[in-house]
């Protein structure tokens, strides 16, 4: 099923806001870049929880992803798991961002065949989640199995977009029952996981000198004001909500960012002459933390990558209280999805070639002369993503090592093709990665 790339296909022939519906379900879509920044302003809308997000609270409730904001534990978890996603955090975490990626630059450098890039990025970035957060290794580089913990997470997001497919059935919730019995098994299995990390990390106590990660945060820090703390259930969702918002959507912009650059040879040799500029000639140096946002058109190649494919395609809004979208009347107890690869290829605002990938729709002064609330690949308000910083320095770290280290060849013959769970990922992408010969000074 492919209904992100189906309306994508549609978007010429519909207005700017329009109506689907899906037996009992009524779905309202907002495409351009006018109507996504009327519902994105947090003064007059606010985060809705769509059918699809919904259904994962059987695995997640509570968890700040799937948490309504009025919800206490949405602003307790915020306010005290924030402080693990500023500037100074990622400084505490890059020399594991980098010890994650020696491991998926030495398994490039040994490749024998093409190698699948969605496959290993996923790996890379859910180790990269992991040890930085939560102290735990997947050992995602060390065997060729899949670890339970992702065919736990598979299951989850898999039985979480039938579940709400089946709400819009007739006979849905009479399926539904029956179905949500084994969302009891998937729950078991990833307990499974989640409990012993925070069992091994309980025996550990608290770390010295208070420098805790995201999961010492959530066992040993107490609100500043309210002196609350995260109780243990919720401690469990959370984990889980991080470990998966944490790395699929990552690993899947890096791949299409790798689709583009072995598909552009002059964006290629800007961004390959960029990393040599920068780290010179030694293909197996690590950059510093003060180097990575340095790589000024590696971040460019990101941000337009995210712009053409926007890993989490959309996200839901709801009105305050009654108020009128595109002449269309919306209550409070009504949402709409935001659908980002409209809105980011909307011609008034991105210009004629909307569809073309070019990085340098993010120099500085271009940015500038946009309308906000054009762009918005990490949602918007105190809803937007968490992790933007994370993802942001991961990118354009293991972009910056792979494109030093390696030139990187794509099939000729492989057409880019798209697959959508929660998130959007290049399906069966290989590339032959080959040791450079020169890096230039
Ligand atoms: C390229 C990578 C990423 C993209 C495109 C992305 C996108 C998004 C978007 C669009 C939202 C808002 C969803 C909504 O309004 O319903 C969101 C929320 C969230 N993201 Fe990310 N994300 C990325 C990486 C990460 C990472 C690395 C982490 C954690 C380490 C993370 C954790 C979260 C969490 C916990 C939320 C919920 C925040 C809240 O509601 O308070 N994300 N993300």
């Amino acid at each position: 099923m492919t209904p992100v790339q189906n309306l994508m296909a549609r978007l010429d022939e519909v207005p700017p806001l329009f109506e689907l519906k899906a037996y009992r379900e009524r779905f309202v879509f907002v495409h351009n870049a006018a109507l996504c920044a009327q519902v994105s302003d947090d003064a007059t809308f606010e985060k809705a929880l769509a059918p699809s997000v919904l259904a994962l609270r059987v695995f997640a409730a509570g968890g700040l992803f799937t948490a309504y904001t009025d919800e206490p534990n949405w602003s307790l978890a915020h306010d005290l798991l924030a402080p693990a996603f500023t500037k100074p955090a990622m400084r505490e975490y890059h020399d594991t961002m980098n010890e994650v990626a020696d491991d998926l630059l030495g398994k490039w450098a040994a490749a024998q065949d093409p190698v699948d890039v969605a496959g290993d990025l996923t790996r890379m970035t859910l180790e990269t989640i992991g040890r930085t957060a939560f102290g735990h290794s997947f050992g995602a580089f060390e065997t060729s199995d899949t670890d339970p913990y992702v065919v736990a997470m598979v299951d989850s997001l898999k039985h979480a977009s039938l579940d709400s497919a089946l709400q819009t059935l007739p006979m849905g919730r009479a399926i539904t029952a029956w179905h949500n019995r084994r969302a009891a098994d998937i729950s078991r299995r990833l307990d499974a996981v989640v409990d012993p990390i925070i069992t091994a990390r309980l025996a550990l106590g608290p770390r010295p000198g208070g420098r805790e990660d995201l999961l010492g945060r959530m066992l040993h820090t107490a609100h500043e004001r309210s002196g609350a703390r995260l109780d243990v259930d919720n401690i469990r969702v959370q984990i889980l909500t991080f470990l998966t918002a944490g790395h699929e959507t990552t690993s899947g912009a890096l791949s299409f960012a790798l689709w583009y650059l072995s598909h552009d040879p002059e964006v290629m040799a800007r961004a390959q002459a960029e990393t040599d500029a920068i780290l010179g000639p030694d293909p197996e140096v690590r950059p510093s933390f003060e180097q990575v946002p340095k790589f000024r058109y590696l971040r460019r190649v990101l941000d337009e990558t995210l712009r053409l494919w926007p890993t989490a395609p959309g996200f839901a809004r709801s009105p305050r209280w009654p108020t009128t979208v595109g002449g269309f009347a919306m209550l409070p107890q009504d949402w709409l999805i935001v659908f980002l690869p409209g809105v980011h290829r909307d011609k008034a605002v991105w210009g004629p070639y909307a569809d073309r990938f070019d990085p340098d729709n993010f120099l500085p002064e271009r940015v500038r002369a946009r309308p906000a609330y054009s762009y918005l690949p990490f949602g918007a308000g105190v809803r937007a993503c968490i992790g933007r910083q994370f993802a942001i320095h991961e990118a354009v770290l293991v972009l910056a090592r792979l494109l030093h280290r390696f030139d990187l060849t794509a099939d000729p013959a492989y057409d880019l093709v798209v697959t959508e769970r929660l998130t959007l990922m290049p399906k069966r992408f290989t590339l032959e990665p080959r040791a450079r010969a020169i890096v230039a000074r």
